[in-house]
């Protein structure tokens, strides 16, 4: 056996050749397919977004109208998969119900199992790797927003033709609704722009999940759920809510310096800092803190901004920080918007998992056309015992 690096947590090791999204962390630069993400979420809307990083480039009018139609018109679930998410107990969390119906859907649609119409149908069949993007783009706002409606106790609404992809999601929450049930236009294209900037971040925890299990040539819904599982936990998609409760539980400027000191005694985790790649400012966190304000000239000024804010200032400025490089995060105040919208805490895992599938598709598909593609199998250091002889149970001690 040869040389085997060790390299805990993929701190240095590339394992995929990737055209969709270019990071530099230390200039502070994000860019889908080349297009700087200040651009895109100025100018573009989040299901362009989806077809720029699934495709490779910005479609023309025709390709948008035919991409939108296709997603469109993949909305609607069968009716047992609405009734499995019915099925939850009442305060199950959205995204525990998101990940698990995204898994069922797999078994409602059998003729898209690589295990048992063969292991090439995806790397293959473009057309039917088509298909599945569509009907899971589509179906995605479905369930999310099914696991809102199951939550609050009030019935599903049926997907609305004729309006934008975010409408439409806004539409099936009623949430936010103008007269006539049409998302109010400001917040619409809030949520629009969010959706943009977390579509896409190249290979973190989820991407990783989504290329790792797809390795294996399973079908995409199973793939999707592995992936939202990843985005569950509190040191990625989970961070958004994570923030907001370290800022409710701080709830006042003058408790920040206390609160930074148990910081440095490693006690808590500033949430809504940090990054593996970034070594500056998000620009992401820069679009969001902007974004902020179009939200609360709507909705009124969330209080903890203020917070957040003498927070950000206190960390730029301490060697802890400055020290390790740590910056405000996409995390960091996107969890404010969501909570002056009026979402639950633990429904914004579920709002970063919506637009990050087009993320996750978009890999998957360059995944599949990799002509030279392996099961991706990591190696270890085995560090555990030596050789031993099994001792019957009476024998030990
Ligand atoms: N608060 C306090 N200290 C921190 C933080 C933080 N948020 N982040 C990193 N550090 C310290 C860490 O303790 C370490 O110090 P030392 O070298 O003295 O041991 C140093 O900074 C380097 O950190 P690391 O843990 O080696 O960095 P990592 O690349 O493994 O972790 C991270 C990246 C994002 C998991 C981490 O920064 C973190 O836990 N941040 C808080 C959670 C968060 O906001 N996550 C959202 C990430 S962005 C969106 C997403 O991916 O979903």
């Amino acid at each position: 056996e040869g040389l085997r690096l060790f390299d805990a947590g993929f701190v240095n090791t590339a394992v995929a050749r990737s055209r969709i999204t270019e990071i530099d962390g230390a200039k502070g630069i994000l860019r889908y397919r080349g297009y700087p993400i200040e651009q895109l979420s100025e100018k573009s809307t989040f299901l362009e977004v989806a077809y720029l990083l699934i495709y490779g480039e910005l479609p023309s009018k025709n390709q948008f109208d035919d991409f939108e139609y296709e997603v469109m018109h993949h909305t609607y679930v069968h009716v047992k998969l609405a009734e499995l998410e019915q099925s939850f107990q009442y305060d199950a969390h959205p995204m525990g119900m998101f990940i698990a119906t995204m898994a069922a859907a797999s078994t409602f649609d059998p003729s898209g199992n690589p295990a048992l119409a063969g292991s090439d149908i995806y790397t293959k069949d473009k057309k039917l790797r088509n298909k599945q993007i569509f009907r899971i783009l589509g179906k995605v706002t479905t369930i999310a927003a099914m696991a809102y409606r199951h939550r609050i106790g009030r019935p599903a609404n049926p997907p609305q033709q004729g309006l934008s992809y975010t409408e439409n999601f806004l539409y099936m929450m009623d949430h936010l609704s103008e007269p006539g049930f049409r998302p109010h236009p400001v917040l619409a294209r809030a949520l629009d722009v969010l959706f943009i900037l977390h579509a896409d971040h190249e290979l973190n925890c989820s991407t990783a999940a989504m290329r790792h299990i797809g390795s294996s040539l399973v079908d995409p819904y199973s793939a999707v759920a592995g992936a939202a599982a990843a985005l569950y936990g509190p040191l990625h998609g989970g961070a958004n809510e994570a923030v907001v409760r370290m800022l409710e539980s701080i709830g006042t400027v003058d408790k920040i310096p206390a609160f930074i000191e148990s910081v440095k005694r490693r006690e808590k985790k500033l949430m809504g800092f940090g990054h593996r790649i970034y070594t500056s400012y998000d620009p992401r966190a820069t679009i969001i803190r902007k974004l902020a304000y179009d939200v609360f000239e709507v909705v009124g000024t969330e209080p903890l901004i203020e917070v957040a804010q003498a927070l950000e200032q206190v960390a730029l400025t301490d060697e802890y920080f400055t020290s390790r490089k740590l910056y405000p995060n996409v995390d960091f105040y996107s969890g404010l918007i969501y909570k002056a919208m009026g979402f639950p805490l633990d429904y914004f895992p579920v709002l970063f998992a919506i637009p990050r599938v087009a993320g996750w598709l978009a890999h998957w598909s360059e995944a599949m056309d990799e002509p030279n593609a392996k099961i991706w199998r990591p190696r270890q250091i085995y560090c555990g015992e030596a050789r031993r002889d099994y001792v019957p149970i009476e024998h030990r001690d």
